[in-house]
């Protein structure tokens, strides 16, 4: 099979995970080989494959609008490249990696209003320390709750909008190829390889980085924001699962998570703690693109696909605290 983005962070134990499953992999990178919106690359290893396992992305949240043209081009075009490539060659399986970001601000529950979705918060309350989100109808405090896949997508940067592009373009190959595509919305990934602190970086390798260099994490808001930490090597075991499931002339989507949601705070402890120090410092500044929590059930991927995350929390940071980066 053809597997994208195989030197990359994910991509490179997604490899390791399928040749140890027995698969025979074709590994496409920019790094080494060729780019995804290169129709002449996709050619040349495409032929004999019986799927594609999509991994290429620029990945991030990136710095500014002048990200655009690249997020759209590598994620859009790139995916549509692959794709048209893909029915040339009569491949008619997918896996692709998508996001958590697609949904936006996690679910939550109202007292008075059940499951609610707010929107982005107000810098006004932001200002005050005030960093839960209120409920859109009566402004009361909200709790959170597990996102589904069946959830509107609320895609609120430009990362998060070329994903969610990716799995309708996916699901726009699939329904007319005939073809079986499944995405996996991968939560916050971490694990040995992982990119070192750059704009693009996520929590993990920021703090793991900070750390190395000897200096505290910078924990935001209050460092009660929740996520789902999830294992890059899991992450690896699910892309092996998704070649078994899916449907043909459908996309199918998959919230790839451990089901054990952890807070900011308690990640940066976790890896200080295991360096010895220095002591995560908790900062009360804020993103206004960030959102406050998002957990999601990995039920779904567990009956449809076999998937369970197996390397728990603990284990998995005292590992992350002294792997190597990439
Ligand atoms: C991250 C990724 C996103 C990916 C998603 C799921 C980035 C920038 N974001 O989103 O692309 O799709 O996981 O895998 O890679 N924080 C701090 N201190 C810091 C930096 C961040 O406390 O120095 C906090 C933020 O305020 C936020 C949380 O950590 O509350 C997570 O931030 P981050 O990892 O950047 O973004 P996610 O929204 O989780």
């Amino acid at each position: 099979m053809l597997l994208t983005g195989s030197a990359g962070f994910i991509g490179s134990h997604v490899a390791e995970a399928l040749k140890e499953a027995g698969h025979e992999v074709a590994g496409l990178d920019v790094r080494m080989d060729g780019d995804v919106r290169d129709p002449a690359a996709v050619d040349r290893l495409l032929p004999g494959s019986d799927a594609v396992v999509h991994q290429a992305a620029k990945v991030g949240l990136g710095v500014d609008v002048a990200d655009l043209p690249d997020y759209a081009s590598i994620n859009v075009y790139g995916m549509a490249v692959v794709l048209a490539a893909m029915a040339r060659h009569g491949v008619g399986r997918l896996v692709l990696a998508s996001s958590m970001v697609i949904y936006g601000e996690g679910a939550y529950e109202c007292p008075d209003h059940g499951q609610v979705r707010p929107g982005p918060r107000e810098p006004a309350d932001l200002t005050r320390g005030i960093f839960e989100p209120r409920c859109p109808t009566c402004r009361s405090a909200l709790s959170p709750a597990t996102i589904g896949e069946d959830a509107p997508a609320d895609p609120r940067n430009a990362y998060a909008t070329t994903k969610l592009a990716q799995e309708h373009l996916a699901a726009n190959w699939a329904r007319e190829a005939g073809g079986i595509a499944v995405a996996l919305r991968y939560h916050n990934v971490y694990g040995p390889r992982m990119p070192k602190d750059t704009p693009y970086s996520g929590v993990a390798a920021i703090f793991r980085s900070a750390l190395e260099a000897g200096r505290p994490p910078r924990v935001f808001e209050d460092g009660g924001q929740r996520r789902d930490f999830i294992h890059v090597r899991d992450v690896a075991q699910a892309n092996v699962a998704a070649l078994g499931g899916g449907r043909p002339g459908t996309l199918a989507a998959y919230n790839i998570a451990s089901g054990r949601p952890h807070t900011v705070g308690e990640m940066a402890a976790a890896l200080a703690a295991e360096r010895g120090g220095p002591e995560p410092v908790v900062t009360g500044e804020y993103r206004l693109g960030d959102v406050r929590h998002i957990v999601a059930s990995p039920g779904k991927a567990a009956a449809e696909l076999g998937f369970r995350a197996r390397v728990g929390f603990i284990e998995g940071m005292k590992e992350f605290a002294t792997a190597p980066l990439g």
